[in-house]
């Protein structure tokens, strides 16, 4: 007898059908998997055998023959062991066909018949929605995912043999409900507060422009002047995420395995900050199974290297159409992935490698040769593409032991959060959500200047020989900058503040 379950395969982000087809015959006492599975895919069938056994069902000593259909698509994961089971059933009459109609199964078994996580439940859902299938039968850790779907009826399975009294009529699995009440939610937590940070205001307003149009900012300075603290406070100023951008990061932590247990949607923005030993598959993204690296991993975020030089120089400039593109492409045989990766890029650095370069009570002791060498790891296409330079000087005793506390990251996020209101209102309808996000067209269209305006940018290009690509950093840079002053046209000062972020001092 022949049986069809519906289940999904993951292509990057996206899912796709998958029918699991499973025929059993006469013959040998076997059960093989067909349709381009992977070795976890394999392995399935002794899970499945052993858990249809522990569940007090029967296994049939017959030829089965499982074929994953379409056999172009590569099938990665133990997900389908729980479509495969059923298959199992239902071939040897211990299910009902109409049982598993419109319907889509995932699910990971154990040898006892426990239904266990699988990543990727999210898009699973998200397809399972698109293509009109109602209900989705997935691992009871994994219901509240699946629940942030609207719309779709999510049956938590805990164990084969539960399922398979459901699906015979005997007993009914409730779907799951979830639970919305907003103040179960632990309210977010910083690891610290702009208030602690002494002085650096020049480098606070930075960061706070930076956080309202989503602008990649780099700092440089002298050891122990604050640096990894500011870029740490930075999630305390980071404007909320709407619930369209909380799935597109669920998703891609989902994929990768990263949702915590007791968080089914990120509502946070992410902060990723990778040691600078990583692999450039592991930021980018890649392996022999294209898993999301780093900058997939900060979208909607912000992604933070600390010492930059330190990161090799074919890890950084693995950024740079990433950094530009707000996606990742990743090409492998079997064709081409593309993980989104739209992220605030923020980085420090020492201005050399003893770190006092440029510092006024310390001496640098470092060549001019090994300074220049030093800054030439980076380069300067990816230079060109960070909005905000910012010096970060020592700050003094006098400052440093001043009692009195700083603005508190509270205030300055409610201001960010005014100016993204207004960018949200600017791009309603269109796939931008901030000024960083704009392209050639849009900042013709939105960030118009006036006569004066016009001559303060064409002094500035010609002094400090800025590119084209820095021309529009600059304009949708000001733009922000009038966004948080509420004001509708670009004013000069704007225009002046974004311009005095160019680089200008390179040994
Ligand atoms: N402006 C400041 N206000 C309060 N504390 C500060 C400030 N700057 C530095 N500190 C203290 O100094 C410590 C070191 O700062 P931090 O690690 O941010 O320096 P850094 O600039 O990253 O240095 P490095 O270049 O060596 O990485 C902080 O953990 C904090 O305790
Ligand atoms: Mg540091």
């Amino acid at each position: 007898m022949l049986a069809k379950v519906t289940s999904c395969a993951l292509v990057g982000l996206e899912g796709v059908i998958v029918e699991v087809e499973v025929d059993t015959s006469r013959g040998m006492p076997s059960l093989v998997i067909v349709g381009l599975p992977d070795a976890a895919v394999k392995e399935s069938s002794e899970r499945v055998r052993a858990a249809i056994k522990n569940s007090g069902l029967v296994f049939p000593g017959k030829r089965i023959t499982v074929n994953l259909a379409p056999a172009d698509i590569r099938k990665a994961g133990p997900a389908y062991d729980l479509p495969i089971a059923v298959g199992v059933l239902i071939a040897s009459e211990q299910a009902w066909p109409q049982a598993v109609e419109g319907a889509l199964f995932v699910g990971e078994l154990s040898l006892d018949g426990s239904v266990r996580h699988v990543n990727g439940i999210l898009p699973i859902a998200a397809l399972a929605h698109q293509q009109s299938i109602h209900r989705i039968f997935v691992p009871a850790a994994d219901a509240p995912e699946a629940a942030l779907i609207d719309g779709l009826e999510v049956i938590p399975v805990e164990h084969l043999g539960q399922l398979a009294a459901h699906l015979q009529g005997l007993r009914t699995i409730p779907p799951y409900t979830p639970n919305l009440d907003p103040s179960s939610l632990p309210p977010p937590s910083y690891a610290a507060d702009f208030a602690e940070i002494k002085g650096q205001e020049h480098v606070k307003r930075a960061l706070e422009v930076a956080a309202a149009g989503g602008h990649n900012v780099l700092m440089v300075g002298p050891p122990g002047a604050g640096k990894t603290l500011l870029a740490r406070s930075m999630p305390s100023i980071l404007p909320a995420m709407t619930v369209e951008e909380s799935l597109e990061v669920t998703k891609i932590y989902s994929i990768a395995g990263l949702l915590p247990p007791d968080t089914p949607l990120i509502r946070h923005r992410p902060f990723r900050a990778p040691h600078h030993t990583i692999s450039h598959a592991g930021l980018v993204g890649g392996g022999h199974w294209p898993r999301p690296g780093e900058i997939s991993l900060a979208h909607r975020g912000v992604l933070f290297l600390d010492e930059l030089p330190e990161f090799g120089t074919r890890t950084l400039e693995g950024l740079r159409q990433p950094i530009e593109d707000h996606k990742v492409v990743i090409s492998r045989a079997t064709g081409t992935l593309t993980f989104p990766a739209n992220f605030m890029f923020m980085a420090a650095m020492n201005p050399c490698p003893c770190g006092y370069y440029g510092d006024p009570t310390h001496e640098c002791t470092c060549s001019l040769a090994t300074i220049s060498r030093y800054q030439k790891r980076i380069s300067g296409p990816l230079l060109d593409r960070i909005d905000i330079h910012i010096e970060v000087p020592r700050v003094d005793y006098e400052k440093l032991t001043d009692e009195r506390l700083g603005e508190r990251s509270e205030v300055i996020r409610a201001r960010v959060e005014r100016a993204r209101e207004i960018q949200r209102r600017r791009f309603a309808g269109t796939p931008l959500s901030c000024n960083a996000d704009m392209g050639p067209t849009e900042v013709r269209e939105i960030c118009q200047l006036d006569e004066t305006g016009r001559g303060l940018v064409r002094a500035a290009m010609q002094q400090l020989g800025m590119s084209a690509r820095a021309f529009h950093r600059i304009l949708k840079l000001a733009r922000t900058i009038a966004d948080l002053a509420g004001s509708e046209r670009i004013e000069t000062a704007h225009l002046a503040e974004a311009i005095q972020y160019r680089p200008r001092r390179q040994v």
